[in-house]
């Protein structure tokens, strides 16, 4: 295998849901993990890259590189804002790994406050993700346009309603096991989810991940710092049109496919030496799709895969181990990066009542419908 392009020494989160504290409170929360758990101090930090999508837009609040920067008084380093809408996270950890040309160590941080607003208003300043004319002025919200993915995936490989609701029950299960999920607790079932409101045909609320607060950060370095560190192997983004209006296939998502081969060149690893995987699974077909475009099955396979239970945490390629953001949660910001500390909390095998058998992990992050998507890949076969 090639070397590593670096090592992630340390990863934090705070708690997904509906919270208290403020967009400030999470980033400090974040950060002061992910720096305790590789035992370094801010001094410490080369470069900051900081994942927000909402915050401008919501409350008027942007410059989160000198918000971030007042917060941390030992704090040197420049703060540089990423925004990819959904892959805002994982954009700001590629930038982040980049940075390790330069700098020894490197931060990634990504945070999101949505819960203070209506439904309404997260709708509105979510679809700003998507395109001003071709979706915005039409009406075309995410909801109606991963409806579309999942209508088409229903009428290629034959993909049922119920096929949709196990991606559900599996990552709420999950969610149950990760007391940091904004739906720890909550029990979710066939019954429940075909009973739940229709919000875009064929998906259901049971079907959506829901609107969080959150934050998560990891800390990047060229050099392991102990047995903890864990070494990425693969890094890359991949974009594709901004409407789906302008796509030819909505049964997998280009840009997917285009990272994933970048990051699997990288590595020198290949579909089969994934052994967990945590992809965005924003709506329950996407979770479908982007199994498929990570090569994990044939195209049309993923539902199959998960009836089987092989993607359970029982399963040899278990996906969304922390929940998913349908049940871990999908504070946009965050999340990217809340992915990768949850593949970290795997592969060190600290994941406690959620562990599972696990060498060599990716992380796919998504923003709009696939218009940007970010692979990682941690651990080795
Ligand atoms: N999954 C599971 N339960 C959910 C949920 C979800 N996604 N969203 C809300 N709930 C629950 C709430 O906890 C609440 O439960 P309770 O009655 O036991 O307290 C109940 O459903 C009603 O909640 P409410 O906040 O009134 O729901 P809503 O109708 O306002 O919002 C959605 C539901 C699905 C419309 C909203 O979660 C949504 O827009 N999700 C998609 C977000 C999105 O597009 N993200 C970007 C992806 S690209």
């Amino acid at each position: 295998m090639p070397n590593p392009l670096c090592y992630v020494v340390g990863g934090g989160r705070t708690r997904y849901g509906s919270l208290t504290q403020s967009l400030s409170d999470l980033l400090c929360e974040a950060v002061g993990d992910a720096l305790a758990d590789a035992k370094l101090g801010p001094e410490d930090i080369g470069a900051v890259y900081v994942g927000n999508f909402l915050a401008g837009l919501y409350e008027n609040q942007l410059h989160l590189n000198s918000l971030l920067w007042s917060l941390f008084p030992g704090l040197r380093a420049p703060v540089i804002r990423v925004e990819a809408a959904c892959a805002s996270g994982g954009v700001a950890v590629y930038e982040a790994v980049i940075a390790l040309s330069r700098y020894s160590r490197t931060l990634a941080v990504g945070v999101e406050k949505m819960t203070d607003y209506s439904v309404q208003r997260s709708t509105q300043c979510l679809a700003a993700a998507g395109d001003a004319v071709f979706d915005q002025r039409e009406g075309v919200i995410f909801p109606a346009s991963y409806a579309l993915v999942a209508q088409q995936h229903m009428l290629r490989y034959g993909t049922t309603r119920d096929d949709l609701a196990a991606v559900s029950i599996k990552n709420h299960s999950n969610a149950n096991a990760n007391p940091k999920a904004h739906f720890f607790g909550k029990r979710v079932t066939l019954e429940q989810i075909t009973a739940s409101p229709m919000v875009a045909s064929p998906l259901r609320l049971l079907d959506c991940s829901p609107i969080s607060d959150g934050g998560a950060a990891v800390v990047l370095s060229r050099e392991p710092r102990d047995g903890r560190s864990i070494p990425m192997y693969g890094s890359a983004v991949a974009n594709d049109t901004l409407s789906l209006c302008e796509r030819r296939d909505l049964t997998s998502f280009q840009s997917v496919r285009s990272a994933a081969a970048e990051a699997y060149r990288q590595s020198g690893l290949s579909p089969k030496d994934i052994d967990i995987a945590q992809v965005h699974d924003c709506f329950t077909i996407a979770e479908l799709v982007e199994i498929e475009d990570l090569g994990l099955c044939e195209p049309g396979h993923a539902a199959g895969l998960t009836r089987e239970g092989r993607t359970s945490r029982q399963g040899d390629i278990p996906v969304n181990t922390s929940g998913g953001l349908k049940a871990d949660g999908h504070p946009i910001g965050a999340t990217g990066v809340g992915q990768l500390s949850e593949l970290v909390t795997q592969l060190r095998g600290e994941a406690e009542a959620r562990q599972v058998n696990c060498h060599c992990g990716a992380a796919v992050n998504i923003g709009g419908v696939g218009g940007t998507a970010v692979i990682h890949i941690l651990g080795s076969r």
